[in-house]
């Protein structure tokens, strides 16, 4: 069994730390993959960071999982709700897929209160900061463990 855990964003997420800091923090993916690589680490397990402005790179990414990771960790930014691709995409992959935003979702503007990806994620995470990619890791790598 593949001991890759892929980590996906979608648009505007290679602009985190510049980008609406006061939404979204000063750490930048980069970051983001050094904290959860060392959470990955420690369990066992490699992650992979994959970033994308275009829904059709998210989906071919997703099918590259299929054969290359035991999990996933979306945060799929805008194309949380609106895209039915990616939600049917990550039908077809097999193991556990933990959603997570950076801010409170929830809190915001009422476009952004539904999420298509919802509907297939194993667990979400909302509003923990950067920090919620390193507490989705660590909770894809107990699912991939087989400790549910
Ligand atoms: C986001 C929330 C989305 O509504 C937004 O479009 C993003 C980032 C988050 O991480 O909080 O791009 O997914």
């Amino acid at each position: 069994m593949s001991k890759t855990i892929f980590i996906l964003n979608g648009p505007n997420l290679n602009l985190l730390g510049q980008r609406q800091p006061e939404i979204y923090g000063h750490d930048t993916l980069a970051d983001v993959e050094r904290n959860c690589a060392a959470v990955a680490a420690e369990r066992g397990f490699a992650v992979r960071l994959f970033q994308s402005n275009h829904e059709g790179v998210i989906i071919d990414t997703i099918h590259q999982a299929r054969h290359e990771a035991c999990g996933i960790v979306i945060n799929p930014g805008a194309f949380t709700h609106t895209s039915v691709a990616i939600l049917d995409a990550l039908h077809t992959f097999e193991g556990p897929v933990i959603e997570c935003h950076i801010s409170n979702v929830h809190k915001r503007e009422a476009f952004r209160h539904h999420s298509y990806v919802s509907l297939r994620a194993d667990g979400v995470l909302a509003g923990l900061g950067v920090e919620g990619y390193e507490l989705a890791t660590r909770r894809i790598c107990s699912l991939c463990a087989g400790k549910g």
